[in-house]
């Protein structure tokens, strides 16, 4: 990959799509993005995890600080692995993810300080309950992204994301999976959750924080 390369995140490639972002998450909470990453680091992603999955290197979701996991079933049946640096792949989309987060705090002024991510598998039947994305005393997630990997996803293949406003039951969007979009949201603001899966849907769940950090430990501990 060379550094002259366009952005693979297309809405790093022009100040009017930028805006348009920004604009969106001031006024409504929310963004989607259809082709928002290109395809040949979609391609990449899809490949780096399903590698995983076939090493056995997912792990079962816990839900907030204490790692519950008969609880957590009955609420996310996701597989996750947190993506990191020592990865290329994982690397380039961490560095665009980087270069957006600088982005959106100098339109937003949102300070967020710092981004987390990791793959998810839902197998066929899984889901994630209705939730907000930020835990109880540590509310430091601010803007949550999410990127989808699913070739071919057909309306009847379930596993839409749907966004509510707030603690009502109005639906503001229900997004399809599919590869190449991304949904930008306001982590503590809307709640969402992930409908039934009819077949293996893969994506990328990610948070811009605050630095929340103590006496250098982590806040939350994964
Ligand atoms: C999450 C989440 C949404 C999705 O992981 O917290 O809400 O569409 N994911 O995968
Ligand atoms: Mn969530």
């Amino acid at each position: 990959m060379n550094n002259n390369a366009e952005p693979a995140l297309v809405v790093l490639q022009s100040e009017p799509l930028i805006d348009a972002v920004s604009q969106a998450l001031a006024d409504h909470g929310w963004w989607l993005g259809e082709a928002a990453v290109d395809s040949e680091l979609v391609h990449a992603l899809r490949a780096d995890l399903l590698a995983l999955r076939a090493n056995d290197e997912l792990e079962r979701a816990g839900i907030g600080r204490d790692l519950d996991f008969q609880l957590a079933e009955r609420v996310r049946g996701d597989r996750i692995h947190w993506l990191s640096r020592a990865s290329t792949v994982q690397t380039r989309l961490l560095e665009q993810m980087e270069t957006l987060r600088l982005t959106l705090n100098e339109n937003l002024f949102l300070g967020l300080f710092e981004f987390e991510a990791h793959y998810a598998h839902y197998p066929p039947g899984s889901f994630y309950r209705r939730h907000v994305d930020s835990f109880k005393g540590a509310a430091n997630r601010i803007v949550s992204a999410v990127i989808y990997l699913n070739e071919d996803w057909q309306a009847g293949d379930g596993g839409e994301l749907v966004l509510y406003a707030g603690s009502s039951n109005e639906i503001l969007a229900r997004i399809a999976p599919r590869a190449g979009s991304m949904v930008l949201f306001l982590s503590e603001e809307l709640p969402h959750e992930v409908l039934p899966a009819r077949r293996d849907r893969y994506s990328i769940a990610g948070w811009y924080r605050l630095n929340a950090s103590i006496n250098n430990q982590i806040d939350p501990a994964r």
